[in-house]
């Protein structure tokens, strides 16, 4: 078999991003156009999703944007074939919504049930359609217990992260660990790959919280050895490896984005 150019060229690719109207989304979804794909950007926050497809627009690239809730099975399974409908095909799926908050219940349905129905049915398109390649976004909490210095100082103390949304998250993100191993042996031999990204702490708005107070934030920059959080282009960018053909022989992993957090 002859092995493809390193070079990261999505040119006549077409990539589905969920969680496209903010931070890490919004970001790779202008990396994947910025590498040639076209790019349907999706979020449930429609309108911010529709900005995120006019700024790649405007910058010379190909976008269509659409409003969807990755916790409604039907709606996932739906915006596929609108991705098709509207950008002439489906080659990669950057499964990367998700929330941070309180509750446990949402927490479970965004980040665990919403890369699933991405996962079951944009694995069985994809490899009907001849393959392709899904990165699904993990976290250092899908590969640890996190230590967590706002929780710390917060009322909660450290029960906000054994309660609610803080253990749902921990557990959402070690089952997107589990499920990118799962379905790329499942798939392996459909030419789907399946990977994931685990980013450290990233300043996005899901980490405004912990960016308020300077001294906590300076707390979450030491806990990675790099000494300082991460930027939403960081993930993209390996997103978009993941998803190139730069990533032929790469399936099943988890790749820590994260300055070094999870080494120690
Ligand atoms: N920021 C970090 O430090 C960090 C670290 C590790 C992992 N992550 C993960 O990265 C991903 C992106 O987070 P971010 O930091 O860019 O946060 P963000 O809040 O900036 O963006 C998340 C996006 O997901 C969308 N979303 C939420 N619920 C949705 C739903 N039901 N259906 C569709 N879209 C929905 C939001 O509207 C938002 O646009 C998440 O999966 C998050 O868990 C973030």
């Amino acid at each position: 078999m002859p092995i493809p150019s390193p070079t990261i060229d999505l040119t006549d690719r077409v990539a589905l991003v969920t969680g496209a109207a903010s931070g890490i989304g919004r970001a790779a979804a202008r990396r994947y156009a910025e590498a040639g794909a076209r790019v349907m950007c999706a979020d449930i926050d429609a309108d911010g999703a529709k900005q995120t497809s006019e700024s790649i627009l405007a910058d010379g690239g190909n976008a269509a944007s659409l409003g969807l809730d990755v916790t409604d099975e039907s709606a996932v399974e739906k915006s596929l074939i609108q991705t098709i409908d509207a950008l002439g095909g489906f080659d990669i799926l950057f499964n990367n919504a998700g929330v941070g908050g309180d509750d446990y219940q949402q927490t479970i349905e965004v980040n665990q049930n919403g890369v699933y129905y991405g996962l079951k049915h944009g694995a069985t398109l994809l490899a009907e359609r001849g393959g392709g390649a899904i990165v699904n976004t993990a976290s250092i909490a899908g590969l640890q217990g996190l230590v967590s210095p706002l929780s710390d100082h917060s009322e909660g103390g450290p029960a906000s992260m054994t309660e609610g949304g803080g253990i749902a998250y921990i557990a959402s993100k070690h089952a997107v660990v589990g499920m990118t191993a799962q379905f790329a042996i499942s798939y392996a031999k459909l030419g789907v790959r399946v990977n994931a990204v685990a980013p450290g702490y990233i300043e996005t708005p899901m980490t405004s919280l912990l960016r308020e107070d300077l001294q906590v934030q300076h707390e979450y920059e030491q806990l990675h050895p790099m000494g300082r959080l991460g930027q939403a282009d960081e993930i993209a960018t390996a997103a978009v490896f993941l998803s190139s053909d730069a990533a032929s022989f790469i399936t099943g992993h988890t790749l820590p984005v994260d300055g070094g957090y999870s080494c120690r």
